[in-house]
């Protein structure tokens, strides 16, 4: 949902932008398929496992998306000095820091 989303208003707005999504592209993979990405400034992530109800029962599948798999992703825009914008949940953080989370 975000990632269509967010793909569709980027283009309106005048970006440049390359959507990926599985099969083709698994953050999971710390691997040459990641390293595949064309270069960019931004890399925003909007794949997760998103069934909340499942999550208990799928810890490992949870864990590999996130946070795992941002963890696979910060390390490729580290070693690419691209910005990486890691989009949470409200089941986790309540929006009223009112500031950036530090980076680790
Ligand atoms: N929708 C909301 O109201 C809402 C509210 C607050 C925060 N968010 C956050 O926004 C982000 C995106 O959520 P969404 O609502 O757009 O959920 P979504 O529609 O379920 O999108 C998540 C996408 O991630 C993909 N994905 C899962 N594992 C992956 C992997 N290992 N590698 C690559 N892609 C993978 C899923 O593919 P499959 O479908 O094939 O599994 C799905 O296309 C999440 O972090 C969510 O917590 C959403």
């Amino acid at each position: 949902m975000l990632g269509r989303d967010l793909e569709a208003a980027a283009v309106a707005a005048g970006h440049v932008c390359f959507g990926a999504d599985l099969p083709e592209f698994d953050i999971t993979r710390d691997d040459a398929q990641l390293a595949a990405l064309p270069p960019c400034d931004w890399l925003v992530n909007c794949a997760a496992f998103t069934q909340v109800d499942a999550a208990e029962q799928r810890r490992e599948a949870c864990f590999a998306g996130q946070p795992d798999g941002a963890r696979n992703l910060a390390r490729l825009c580290r070693s690419r000095g691209c910005t990486l914008l890691q989009v949470s949940t409200d089941y986790v953080f309540d929006g009223r820091k009112g500031a950036p989370l530090p980076g680790g």
